[in-house]
């Protein structure tokens, strides 16, 4: 018997990481201001490549990004007028993805083209829609924080991470993980109010005590002087609500009267063809302070300390994913009925691996692996 022999998911569970992101919805896959006018961008959507087009004129456009011809990225090739011509022999695509010209063929011979993606841009992010193109006018494009609401800065941020898109969920949406954080944070712990669910979303509820240390400055100019007497029974006054909506996550703090303060948003798209890369598409919008251009002035503040935070999940996510590759599956104890119900939803909504029935978690007690003989 060895660790070999232990079974990589127990019967009736599929392993959630082998669980594809659903397509048939609206993901960022790029910032605005990454797709300059008259230029190309190369990203992924998990296993497809997407070319996106700024035209010289006109909104921008997504395409497989593989020529017709020769396979060669046409995230490489040349914007003319509202068309790319691909950098090999200079076949030319419009939006329509149809090809338009091969510079040495007549007009009447020309060949098929390449696939599209419906593409929207929206608060400074290019949308594109991966799965079943009908679907998308039908599907609505998900609310973006507080982007547009001149009471709040939004920061956006994108770190890339190498594991699966579902580590990123597990590790928003647990908020009992905020021992990794004790440096950057002092010693705070969460406390669970309650949760909401449906069959695409489900909510937890945290409020948050400082069982030592310092607040930190960043966290205090922004929320005030808070969660810094230990003595207190019920020291903190702001709600923690953290929402998986499929597939999209958001997390908000509404203070002790209920206006939100804080409304962070997030996407995790798969960005490489083993779905073991996620780049995340992050707006993070604060309610500005009363006191102009201060929170001008502790943005940096901000950013220093939210990057430093991230950069803690950011490794421990790569170390699941670590293990995950090493055992060849998901042997993980989980405790936690939200995360639990989590992966449920997750599996629910997402894309089951070939050969595998779809199946979801429906009892609280999750069975621990088999050890087979
Ligand atoms: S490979 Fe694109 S034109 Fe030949
Ligand atoms: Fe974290």
């Amino acid at each position: 018997m060895s660790i070999a022999s232990i079974s990589s998911a127990s019967p009736g569970h599929t392993d959630l990481r082998r669980v594809d992101i659903n397509p048939d919805y609206w993901y960022p896959i790029a910032w605005s201001k990454d797709v300059k006018r008259g230029k190309t961008v190369g990203r992924r959507f998990g296993k497809h490549p997407i070319a996106l087009v700024r035209p010289e004129e006109g909104s921008v456009f997504a395409l497989e990004d593989r020529c017709a011809h020769r396979q060669v990225p046409l995230s490489l090739g040349k914007v003319s007028g509202e068309a790319v011509q691909c950098c090999y022999h200079g076949w030319a695509y419009g939006r329509s993805g149809r090809c338009i010209d091969v510079p040495y063929l007549g007009k009447g011979k020309l060949p098929n083209g390449v696939k599209t993606y419906p593409c929207r841009e929206v608060g400074g992010m290019i949308f594109i829609f991966p799965g079943d193109a009908e679907k998308a006018e039908t599907t609505p494009l998900p609310k973006l924080a507080q982007v547009s609401n001149p009471a709040f800065k939004t920061r956006l941020f994108s770190p890339q991470v190498k594991c699966h898109y579902t580590f990123l969920h597990e590790n928003l949406m647990d908020m009992n993980h905020q021992f990794l954080h004790r440096r950057q944070m002092g010693q705070i712990r969460a406390r669970f109010l309650g949760q909401d669910e449906g069959e695409n979303f489900i909510e937890a509820r945290y409020s948050f005590a400082r069982t030592g240390n310092q607040q930190p400055l960043a966290e205090r100019l922004i929320f005030g002087k808070h969660h810094d007497d230990p003595t207190r029974e019920q020291p903190v006054e702001e709600v923690v609500s953290i929402r998986t909506t499929y597939p999209y996550q958001t997390l908000q703090i509404h203070d002790k009267d209920g206006d939100l303060i804080m409304d962070l948003f997030s996407v995790y798209v798969p960005n490489s063809a083993d779905g073991k890369s996620t780049q995340t598409f992050g707006l993070l919008s604060v309610l500005r302070p009363q006191t102009p251009f201060l929170i001008d002035l502790i943005w940096p503040a901000l950013g220093v300390f939210t990057n430093r935070i991230f950069e803690e999940d950011r490794q421990i996510m790569e170390l699941e994913q670590k293990a995950w590759n090493e055992l060849g599956g998901d042997h993980n104890v989980e405790v936690f009925p939200i995360v639990k119900k989590l992966r449920a939803l997750l599996v629910r909504n997402g894309v089951p691996p070939e050969g595998v029935p779809e199946a979801v978690e429906k009892n609280e007690e999750q069975e621990r692996p088999r050890i087979v003989v």
